[in-house]
């Protein structure tokens, strides 16, 4: 396995941090990992990719951790039109094609949820269907994370791509939801809930 696509139910559920939370582990375990946000959209200080290189101490240079990068703080469709630029994918498949030679592992963090729109007609799931690796999907602890689960799994199913496992985030144990939904999202997903983590402050 060349690599794992780290994707989610939205934005904001945690992608970044349980990257960052992968790869260590990983390399606790012996791994070189590597680590990939083929997009990123908006100002420098909110760039996934800088921050991972940073905090993982990663050498491999930006153009290769982060091949697209776009101004505004959008969806990769909006943000490139509106810089009016068309997103070249083969830079992506490229990039990845290097990192993948360099290290063991690969983690690909993605863009938003699995329908965000890349180019007209292309979104994050076709990227992760053109990279072809297994997904780990990462979402949110509480109420409302069984429909937002339920449908990511559905939508990467129905592409044949494989789901290793469902990662739910950012526990704090004031919800009742909590207490049930990963039960009920290995119920009827049929996937395996393989990590919970607590909202760790600060
Ligand atoms: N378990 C957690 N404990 C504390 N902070 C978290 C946790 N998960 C995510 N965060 C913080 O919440 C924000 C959103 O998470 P992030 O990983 O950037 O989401 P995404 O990559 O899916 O957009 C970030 O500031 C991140 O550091
Ligand atoms: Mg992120």
């Amino acid at each position: 396995m060349p690599g794992i696509f780290i994707t989610g139910t939205d934005t904001g559920v945690g992608k970044t941090y349980v990257t960052q939370y992968l790869a260590e582990e990983f390399r606790r375990q012996g791994s070189d990992v590597g680590i990939m946000k083929p997009i990123s959209c908006g100002p420098a200080k909110d760039n996934d990719a800088l921050l991972l290189k940073k905090r993982l101490k990663i050498n491999d240079p930006i153009h290769l951790i982060n091949p697209i990068h776009l101004k505004h703080p959008l969806a990769p469709l909006p943000a490139a039109r509106l810089e009016k630029k068309k997103i070249d994918l083969k830079k992506i498949f490229s990039a990845f094609k290097e990192l993948e030679k360099k290290h063991d592992l690969v983690l690909v963090e993605g863009v938003g949820g699995v329908a965000v729109p890349i180019n007209k007609n292309y979104c994050v799931i076709d990227l992760i269907k053109d990279l072809k690796l297994p997904t780990i999907i990462v979402a949110r602890a509480g109420l409302g994370t069984i429909n937002h689960t339920l449908l990511t799994v559905s939508a990467l199913r129905e592409q044949g791509i494989e789901i290793m496992g469902i990662i739910l985030n950012s526990f704090r144990g004031k919800e009742l939801s909590e207490k049930s939904n990963a039960e009920m999202i290995e119920e009827l997903s049929g996937v395996p809930v393989i990590g919970k983590l607590m909202w760790v402050a600060n």
